[in-house]
């Protein structure tokens, strides 16, 4: 009681886009006063209410977001033998007694057996919690999977590193790989399965940036037609981008990921002292990312120290994942200013920096949303620079993104911060002009 179960339970089933059930509430609605239950009936009718509501919440197809208290046996039983992922809100007793003292809940009426009630409860909290957060981003992660702790803790079967990252930072791993794009290949791919000697019950972990991630990911969706895997993220951009949502791939001579599957890592441990080591062009083409995120999420994350700037991002695109895990809606949203990124990527045959061509990307969508401000923002922040690309190439991979549909170019645009809209009402030559306004 008083941990804020409602409001977070609120936030969270807003940003996965699930309904929302608060059980006190829903009893309330359904029975009168909890209260009343309380002096009429006593504790025990109110906890069968409590369990019959759970069953039933539970029971439906559609996966929903629930604020209950864990008080009684049942509930937690219920809780346990239904697969419910329980969160538990960590909140410490004088801050849930200041918010609760003075209501008319009849379980807050004396300080002293509140604060009994909360030690002898804490156990049982503590026993029935797949994972404890403080705040709507913290119940995100863990729903996701994603916890920041030292990158040792990501324990598996075998460790797949970009051997550049292990040497750095000491890392034995069973299998090493290049850094950086060129890792992406199907005969990397085709190495690692032959080399990996696991069964199905085992886990693949995987440390280096995305593109170590996306292909030891995508060797994990595949061997023995699947197994576990772990992401342990090692560059900025991996961390608050590739190694979340359960994209993985590899690359083939016709174009970047192009073969690939949604595999959700069982885990993604985020260890942001690795970033210590990253040299400066790969921090910024992660500050791309962190800005894209900032103008989607509404909140200018770019301003947060770096801990906390990882785990607000991190949270942001877990967030919009999990309520469109297969991309085929919310998630479109993610491509703000990488339609033009990639347009410019094509156009210089992948010799400019991924950072530098979103933060160019970035530039024009906001030029197009009509944005002064923000444009003004990014300019500050990413410096962008316009680019020698070919541009005719860049127009016409432009054309052929994947997210081209009708005759018209499909674009995320902003209707102001924090507010994406995917729209295809621009016209060609306004959006050409945008992208020829990025090359020198
Ligand atoms: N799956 C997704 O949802 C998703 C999202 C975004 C990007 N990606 C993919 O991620 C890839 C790009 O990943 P990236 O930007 O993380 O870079 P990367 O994995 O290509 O690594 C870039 C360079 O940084 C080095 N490096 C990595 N960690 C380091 C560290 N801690 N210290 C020093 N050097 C380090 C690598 O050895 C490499 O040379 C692309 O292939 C892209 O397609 C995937």
């Amino acid at each position: 009681m008083g941990a804020g179960k409602t409001t977070v339970g609120e936030e969270v089933a807003r940003r996965l886009q699930r309904p929302f059930h608060e059980l006190d509430r829903e009893i309330e609605a359904a029975h009168g006063s909890i209260w009343e239950l309380f002096a009429e009936q006593g504790e025990s009718a109110f906890r069968e209410l409590e369990a019959r509501f759970v069953r039933d919440v539970c029971g439906r197809r559609n996966p929903a977001v629930i604020a209950v208290g864990g008080g009684a046996v049942e509930t937690r039983r219920l809780l346990h033998e239904l697969g419910v992922f329980v969160v538990l809100l960590d909140v410490d007793v004088d801050t849930a007694w200041a918010r609760v003292r003075g209501s008319r809940r009849p379980l807050a009426r004396d300080e002293e057996e509140f604060r009994k009630r909360y030690v002898a409860r804490r156990p049982l909290y503590e026993d029935v919690a797949d994972a404890r957060a403080v705040d709507a981003d913290g119940v995100v992660l863990a729903a996701a999977g994603i916890r920041f702790a030292p990158h040792v803790d990501a324990a598996g079967d075998a460790l797949v590193a970009d051997e550049h990252v292990a040497a750095l930072h000491g890392v034995e791993a069973t299998h090493l790989v290049t850094g950086g794009e060129p890792a992406k290949t199907v005969a990397e791919a085709e190495r690692l399965w032959r080399a990996l000697d696991l069964d199905r019950s085992s886990t693949l972990v995987a440390l280096g940036g995305g593109s170590t991630t996306d292909l030891a990911g995508f060797v994990a969706a595949t061997y023995l037609r699947g197994i576990d895997w772990i992401a342990v993220p090692s560059t900025l951009v991996g961390q608050v981008d590739a190694a979340i949502g359960g994209k993985v791939g590899i690359d083939l001579p016709e174009g970047k990921n192009l073969a690939g599957a949604f595999h959700w890592p069982a885990a993604t441990v985020i260890d942001t002292e690795l970033l210590e080591t990253l040299p400066d062009e790969e921090l910024r083409n992660g500050r791309a990312e962190v800005v894209k995120t900032g103008l989607l999420s509404g909140e200018p994350l770019w301003e947060l120290e770096r801990g906390e700037q990882v785990r607000r991002c991190a949270a942001f695109k877990a967030a919009v994942c999990l309520a469109d895990p297969l991309d085929r809606g919310v998630r479109a949203q993610l491509n703000l200013g990488h339609t033009f990124a990639h347009a410019l990527e094509a156009g210089s045959g992948y010799r400019i920096p991924h950072g530098r061509a979103v933060a160019l990307g970035l530039l024009a969508a906001l030029r197009l949303s009509g944005l002064e401000d923000e444009t003004s923002t990014v300019e500050a922040l990413l410096s962008p620079e316009p680019v020698e690309v070919d541009r005719e190439r860049a127009w016409t991979a432009l054309g052929r993104d994947k997210k081209a549909s009708g005759g018209r170019i499909a674009l995320v645009l902003l209707d102001g911060p924090g507010r994406p809209v995917v729209t295809a009402e621009i016209e060609p030559e306004r959006v050409r002009a945008a992208l020829d306004s990025l090359i020198a």
